[in-house]
């Protein structure tokens, strides 16, 4: 039976941390899924459709080749759409021991929930500082994103903030 596991976020945008994190995920399991989560608490940078399509073009431009499948999901529980594509790991990357504190009780609930494993990945120590939120503040304010952001992503943002 093949190993599915699911990397969740808002990738608003979509980071070089990111990206790390979805690579090494895709060297250990067999299929990736990288699900767009809208995420009610967090006011959105960019329509999820545009997300999913700067991670399809990031992924292809990092010449990703393993199977990895970029979707959202808006439907509930991030378990919901686990067990509808039958896996039960979810990859997270942790930056620092803030980021652990933030998914521990996320963790658990999905394991509460559905049985659900989560699994963590250390942040490439090159992209420990890399938020979604500083690239957004950097990009809006008119500075250079490119060190923390796949080239697709600077050049999109460059054209459209
Ligand atoms: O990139 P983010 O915003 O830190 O990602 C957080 C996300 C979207 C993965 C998290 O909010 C999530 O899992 N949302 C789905 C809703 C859900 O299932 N909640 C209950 C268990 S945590």
């Amino acid at each position: 039976m093949s190993r599915i596991a699911v990397v969740p976020g808002s990738f608003d945008p979509v980071t070089l941390g990111h990206l790390d994190v979805i690579e090494r995920a895709a060297g250990i399991f067999d299929e990736v899924h990288v699900l767009v989560v809208h995420n009610p608490d967090k006011k959105a940078f960019l329509p999820v459709p545009e997300r999913e399509s700067l991670i399809r073009q990031a992924i292809q431009e990092r010449g990703i080749s393993s199977p990895v499948e970029v979707t959202n999901w808006s439907m509930g529980l991030l378990v919901d759409y686990l067990q509808q594509v039958g896996s039960n790991i979810i990859v997270k990357g942790l930056r620092s021991n803030v980021d652990l504190s933030y998914e521990t009780p996320m963790s658990i609930v999905n394991r509460d929930l559905a049985e659900v494993e989560t699994v963590f990945l250390l942040t490439a120590p090159e992209h420990g500082h890399v938020s979604s939120s500083l690239v957004r503040q950097v990009a809006t304010l008119g500075g250079d994103i490119s060190p923390y952001v796949p080239r697709s992503v600077a050049t999109f943002l460059q054209k459209h903030r």
